[in-house]
């Protein structure tokens, strides 16, 4: 089944998707493996090994050299979400809700997250916000729309924070992202990211929530990882303290174009290998 809409057809449920309910059920099982993806060929590779890639509206920092996500809008996560869809074949597609696109109103969230999954394919909408946005995300869950949450460090409230430090690193400081999780949870999101938080924190939240808490800067007791791609793989610059980067990518990228450039500059690319012949009834 297809549907057609803005002159852009997609696959209503693309290929076999992991599902909310199984994203849910893995709570405290094997650790749930997540990633970000923007582009069709990255979420084919990253298909095979992860359960769920997240279309992060990190891709405004990532992809478009912007200081914050505050400048991602719809069009840009419609856009990216489309090209995960075509390369995900067995993981759940999550896809950021960007900062203006849902706090306003619940409708306004509801007619922005209905865009975002009728135009991409994806199975859920990812949202920043607690205890304020539960009104929301009750509405949304409540309209078929799934709901992944995400609390304690929220990237688009840095203006709000002044930047990126960790979260709850004093226990009277805890109570506050604990009522966060719990009223995302209680309002009907499948998930919940926790960000950026001391790590017995992060522990607590996992213990005292239902639903999949997956960390990013949290616990390795979080139900789940996720970290940034282009992070982990030495892509990007911005290094913070949770990321591990398990490739170096970004040097080799610099050996290969190093390479390319020296043998285009001496005449050796392209080489006979590389160029076209004339037909032999013409030569
Ligand atoms: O935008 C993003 O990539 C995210 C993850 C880092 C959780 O929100």
């Amino acid at each position: 089944m297809s549907t057609t809409r803005k002159n852009v057809s997609v696959d209503a449920r693309p290929k076999r998707q992991a599902t909310v309910k199984q994203i849910r059920a893995m709570k405290g099982g094997t650790p749930i493996v997540c990633l970000t993806a923007y582009v069709t060929p990255m979420a084919v590779r990253l298909d095979k090994h992860c359960d769920l890639l997240l279309v992060g509206d990190s891709v405004g920092m990532v992809l478009y050299g912007m200081d914050s996500t505050l400048g991602v809008d719809l069009d840009m996560m419609i856009r990216h979400g489309r090209a995960v869809c075509k390369g995900a074949e067995k993981a759940m597609v999550v896809i950021d809700m960007p900062f203006g696109s849902y706090e306003e109103s619940k409708e306004q969230a509801f007619r922005n997250a209905a865009r975002v999954l009728s135009e991409t394919g994806a199975g859920a909408v990812k949202l920043e916000g607690g205890v304020e946005m539960a009104e929301t995300v009750e509405f949304l869950t409540r309209r078929g729309v799934p709901v992944f949450g995400h609390v304690g460090l929220m990237p688009q409230s840095v203006n709000s924070y002044g930047g990126y430090g960790a979260h709850g690193r004093k226990v009277d400081e805890w109570q506050p992202i604990l009522d966060d999780a719990k009223a995302i949870e209680a309002a009907g999101a499948f998930a919940v990211v926790v960000e950026g938080v001391a790590e017995p924190l992060g522990r607590k939240v996992t213990e005292e929530l239902s639903i999949p808490v997956i960390g990013i800067g949290a616990s390795n007791q979080c139900d789940g990882q996720i970290l940034v791609t282009e992070d982990m793989m030495g892509l990007f610059t911005i290094n913070p303290k949770f990321v591990k980067r398990f490739a170096e990518i970004g040097d080799n990228i610099e050996t290969a174009i190093e390479s390319y450039a020296n043998e285009v500059r001496s005449r050796k690319f392209p080489a006979e290998e590389h160029t076209y012949k004339m037909a032999k009834s013409n030569s």
